[in-house]
C-alpha cells in the first residue's frame, strides 16, 4: 500500500462520523431543544384523540426553519408508540406536494384503503365521488383521524380553500370516526383567503412558533454536531459562528445546519481534517451564491436580458449606469435576440423588480438643478450569473455578442 497514490487520503480521518443526513432538514432528532413548550401544548390537545375525542382544529405559524415541521414529525412518532390503547390516526401531508382538492382528499382516501385495485386512481373522478369515497372508508371505524396540513398556504394559493371547507365539515357527515386538522403555514397572512366560516373551524387554536436566537440555535447544532462528527474534527467555535450567522438573518435552523453541513463538506473535499471558522465562512458565500442563481434562474426573459445588459456593461468597465444606459443597451440585446422591445417605463419597473430581488443596486441620485437619475450596478457575481444567463437558450445568440458601449457619466 506504501505508494498507493490512494494512500494519502486512507490515513485520513472522516469528517462525517455516520451519515451526512444527520444535518439534512428531513432529519428528525431524538428530541427538540426549544421547542419543548410547543410540544408539551401540541401534546394536550392532541391526548383527546388519545381518549377517543376529536381535538380541536390547530393552526400552527411561524417562518421558516422554526422547527414546525420537525414538532409535528416528532408528535407523530409519540402518537404512533402510543397507539396501543387507543385508535389514532395521525396522517402528515406536506400541501406543497399535494397541492388541489382532488389530490388531498384521494391521498386521505387511499390511505384507508388497503385493496390496491380498490384505490382512488390520480385523476378522473368527480370529486364529489372521491369526497364520499373517503367520506365511507373513514366511517368504517370507531377512530380519531389527525389530518396535518404542512404548508398549507401553499394549497389555499393554488386551489383555493373548497378542500378545507370539505375537511372542516366533514364530521357532520361521519357517525363512528372523527377529523381534526392541524394546518401549519409560514405565512399569517393566508387566513384572509379564507371564506369565515372556514377560518374559524380551521383555527380553534393557533400557536406561532418564534424565530431561534442564536443561543438556542447553538443547542440545536450542537445536538446534530455531536451525531455527526468527532469531535477532534470539529472547531468548538464552528457551531457558535453558523448559529450567529443564521441569527442574524432570521433565526432559521434549517439556515443553521446548511451552514455547518456546508463547511463540513468544503472540508471533506479539500481533504482537510478539521472544520473551521474558515469552511464556516466559505460555506456562507456558497450558500449566498446558490440562492442567488436560484434567483436568476427563474427571472423572466426580459429581466435576465437586462441583468445581462447591466453585466456586460460593467465588464467593459462601466460601473455605474443610468436608466437611459440600461435601456439603449437593453434594445441592442433585444435586436440581437430578436426579442420584442418593451417600453422605457417598463424596464424601469422591472429594473425596481431586480432591486428588490437584491440583484442589482439602484439608487436614485440628484445632481444640480433638480435634475434626478438612478444609479444602476449589479450586485451578483459577474461570472457565475452570465453562466447561468447564457444558459436560458432564448438568450444564447448573445454569447460573443459585443455591446456597443456609451454610457452616460453621472
Ligand atoms: N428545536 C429543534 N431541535 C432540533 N432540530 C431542529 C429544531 N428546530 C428545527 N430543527 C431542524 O431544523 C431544520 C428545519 O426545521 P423544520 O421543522 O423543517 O422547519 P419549518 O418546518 O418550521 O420550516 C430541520 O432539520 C429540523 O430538524
Ligand atoms: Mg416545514
Amino acid at each position: 500500500m506504501e505508494d498507493s497514490i490512494f494512500e494519502p487520503y486512507l490515513a485520513m480521518k472522516a469528517i462525517f462520523k455516520k451519515d451526512r443526513d444527520i444535518l439534512r432538514p428531513s432529519y428528525i432528532p431524538e428530541n427538540l431543544p426549544h421547542r419543548e413548550r410547543q410540544i408539551k401544548q401540541l401534546a394536550s390537545i392532541l391526548a383527546m384523540a388519545l381518549r377517543g375525542e376529536r381535538p380541536s382544529n390547530v393552526l400552527i405559524f411561524g417562518k421558516t426553519g422554526t422547527g414546525k415541521t420537525a414538532t409535528v414529525k416528532y408528535l407523530q412518532k409519540e402518537v404512533e408508540k402510543a397507539k396501543k390503547w387507543s385508535r389514532v390516526d395521525y396522517l402528515y401531508m406536506n400541501c406543497e406536494v399535494t397541492d388541489t382538492q382532488y389530490s388531498v382528499l384521494q391521498n386521505l382516501g387511499n390511505r384507508f384503503i388497503e385493496d390496491f385495485d380498490e384505490r382512488i386512481p390520480f385523476t378522473g373522478w368527480p370529486t364529489e365521488r372521491v369526497y364520499n369515497m373517503l367520506r365511507e372508508k373513514l366511517d368504517e371505524e370507531r377512530r380519531v383521524v389527525v389530518v396535518v396540513l404542512d404548508e398549507i398556504d401553499k394549497l389555499i394559493y393554488k386551489s383555493g380553500d373548497d378542500v378545507l371547507y370539505h375537511l372542516t365539515r366533514i364530521n357532520e357527515d361521519l357517525k363512528k370516526a372523527k377529523v381534526s386538522i392541524l394546518g401549519i403555514s409560514n405565512d399569517l397572512k393566508f387566513t384572509e383567503f379564507l371564506d369565515p366560516r372556514v377560518r374559524s373551524r380551521l383555527s380553534d387554536e393557533k400557536m406561532v412558533f418564534p424565530p431561534y436566537n442564536a443561543e438556542e440555535l447553538k443547542d440545536i447544532l450542537g445536538q446534530r454536531a455531536d451525531l455527526a462528527f468527532d469531535d477532534d474534527v470539529i472547531d468548538e467555535s464552528v457551531t457558535s459562528l453558523c448559529a450567529a450567522l443564521a441569527a442574524q438573518e432570521h433565526g432559521d435552523a434549517r439556515r443553521a445546519l446548511d451552514l455547518l453541513r456546508v463547511a463540513a463538506e468544503i472540508a471533506e473535499r479539500n481533504n482537510e481534517n478539521k472544520i473551521t471558522d474558515r469552511h464556516v465562512l466559505r460555506a456562507k458565500n456558497q450558500l449566498e451564491l446558490d440562492c442567488v442563481i436560484e434567483a436568476v434562474k427563474s427571472l423572466p426573459t426580459q429581466s435576465k436580458l437586462i441583468l445581462l445588459g447591466i453585466i456586460m456593461n460593467e465588464e467593459m468597465g462601466a460601473t455605474r449606469m443610468t436608466t437611459g444606459d440600461v435601456y439603449s443597451m437593453y434594445k441592442q440585446l433585444c435586436r440581437r435576440t430578436g426579442m420584442s422591445i418593451l417600453t422605457q417605463r417598463r424596464i424601469t419597473d422591472l429594473i425596481s423588480e431586480l432591486d428588490m430581488l437584491g440583484l442589482v443596486s439602484a439608487r436614485v441620485k440628484s445632481f444640480g438643478r433638480g435634475g434626478r437619475t438612478k444609479e444602476i450596478q449589479s450586485s451578483v457575481p459577474a461570472l457565475e450569473t452570465r453562466r447561468v444567463l447564457e444558459r436560458d437558450e432564448l438568450l444564447s445568440n448573445v454569447k460573443n455578442f459585443r455591446l456597443k458601449f456609451q454610457t452616460t457619466l453621472i
